[in-house]
């Protein structure tokens, strides 16, 4: 009998796994990305790392998520028990992000309300890094900073509600309202960006293609990483979400329609984005190069300043883009959340209000950890190593135990072909079981050799950043094999059969 948990409608589904898709990597990371590798070339390596690593691997995970119809740890540990343990990982890993995601929701909960009368004033970075976020040095243990802890209480408020409410009435609900509302903001703030004088400076330095990078394999590199975040592949998440799709579902459609306009919306990010730079370069008499930034100075430094500089109605652009934030950043974090929430009520049989309350409830208290006078020295750490040492990582060995210890990609590539009309042939094989895993494991190399060669990530003392950021992601790992070897509540869980 089946009584797991649906989506309502198709839609639905593809609204939420775009909203898990959609989220501050697409609007901060992407836009300095493709910049910093060859601009209008990247897209060459970008569409490449799409249509080989991207799409083929959603495909797997909706697959596996569908055929198994379990969370990550349950689904993997019945293609093969010993596999339960990568599920575990990756859910731990998505653990430790949701931790600090929501952080990042918060200050830009903060920014929305301050973009009133640009209360971060004249020296924006001032602002942020000294009177918002009182960064301490690395290490020291500060007290917790209101202005943060308060909006930061919201958005657990909100995202444990929506939890609370099953992937129905919560999940789906929210997301059908979410990602409409952050589509249509998202296009009034690229229009405005694009109206504004120099606009087109910013467009033609991101554009403008610097055909020699494209045989430099760092920009490769940079192409499927980002990627792999982007789609929000390997954090256990689509797993997650393709299980509760109902059994007659086109999995592969899905999959294509999800990454289409994951890079869409990414691309107009970047159009948004450099508009809005080139129109400052232009206010600030700079060259556009010269204000490029990524990440959060992009979002809490260099967007304050653009707003600071424009000529009308800023106060509401500048709301605009943090509401975008908070909104495009809620939906990833519903959908971190939602990993080990499921896999936390199947393992150990609890209901999912149990499941919440424990899980998120974990997370939403490690997380006051980042709303202390230091807490961008952890944030900062934690997420480098999670990221590269936990979700890429992670990513490696779910599709060489799956294509090679398993082989079990002709029976995922059935079973997909068995619901969906665009029927997968050899080449999606060829993409999972040799492209894909090459790419992740030259990453892995390349960054352990950056680790071993290189200075301390971010000079950081060394056992800060052995505190924080490997015993975190090796952390996760090994926490992850104790969790897949308690016992299962009935004995048959594992042994499935899909009919
Ligand atoms: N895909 C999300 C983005 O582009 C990132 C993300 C990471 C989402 C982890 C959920 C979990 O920002």
């Amino acid at each position: 009998m089946e009584n797991r948990s649906q989506w309502g409608t198709r839609l639905g589904f593809l609204l939420a796994a775009m909203g898990s898709a959609i989220g501050l990597g697409n609007i901060w990371r992407f836009p300095a990305t493709a910049y910093e590798n060859g601009g209008g070339a990247f897209f060459i390596p970008y569409l490449f790392a799409l249509l080989t690593a991207g799409i083929p691997f959603l495909i797997m995970e909706y697959t596996i998520g569908h055929k198994y119809r379990s969370s990550a740890p349950r689904s993997l540990g019945r293609i093969s028990k010993g596999f339960e343990w990568v599920g575990w990982w990756q859910v731990l890993v998505s653990f430790v992000i949701s931790t600090y995601y929501a952080v990042i929701i918060a200050w830009a909960i903060m920014y929305a309300y301050f973009s009133f009368g640009q209360q971060w004033g004249d020296d924006t970075t001032g602002f942020y890094v000294g009177e918002f976020l009182q960064v301490a040095d690395a290490g020291v243990l500060g007290g917790l900073v209101p202005m943060i802890a308060i909006p930061l209480v919201v958005v657990w408020l909100v995202v444990l509600g929506i939890l609370f409410k099953g992937v129905k009435k919560g999940i789906e609900v929210a997301n059908k309202i979410f990602i409409p509302l952050l589509a249509v903001l998202f296009v009034i703030i690229v229009i405005r960006a694009l109206t504004l004088p120099g606009a087109v400076d910013g467009l033609n330095a991101f554009f403008e293609p610097n055909w020699d990078q494209i045989w430099n394999g760092s920009v490769w590199v940079a192409a499927y990483g980002q990627i792999f975040f982007s789609l929000s592949i390997a954090f256990a998440i689509m797993i997650t979400y393709s299980s509760y799709l109902p059994k007659k579902s086109d999995i592969t459609n899905n999959a294509f329609i999800t990454g289409f306009a994951n890079s869409s919306f990414e691309l107009l990010a970047g159009i948004g984005v450099f508009a809005a730079l080139g129109f400052m370069a232009q206010a600030s008499g700079q060259g556009v190069t010269d204000v490029v930034q990524g990440g959060v100075m992009l979002a809490f430094s260099v967007f304050p300043e653009i707003v600071n500089q424009m000529p009308f109605m800023s106060d509401i652009f500048g709301f605009l883009f943090f509401a975008s934030l908070t909104l495009a950043g809620l939906s990833s974090l519903i959908s971190i959340s939602e990993t080990y929430v499921a896999g936390v009520s199947e393992k150990f049989n609890i209901s999912r209000t149990k499941s919440v309350l424990l899980g998120g409830g974990l997370a939403a208290i490690i997380s006051f950890l980042y709303a202390t006078k230091g807490g961008l020295n952890y944030l900062d750490t934690v997420d480098y190593f999670i990221n590269n040492y936990g979700v890429a990582l992670a990513g490696l060995f779910e599709v060489v135990a799956i294509a090679w210890f398993a082989r079990e990609l002709k029976g995922l590539q059935s079973h997909a072909n068995s619901v969906s009309d665009i029927k997968l042939g050899t080449w999606w094989r060829i993409c999972l079981g040799f492209i894909t895993p090459v790419v992740l494991g030259y990453m892995m190399l390349q960054n352990l050799k950056n680790e071993i060669v290189g200075e301390a990530y971010g000079g950081y003392p060394k056992e800060f950043l052995f505190n924080f950021g490997w015993l975190v992601a090796i952390g996760a790992m090994l926490l992850g094999a104790v969790f897949a070897m308690k016992k299962w509540p009935n004995k048959n869980d594992l042994d499935y059969k899909y009919d």
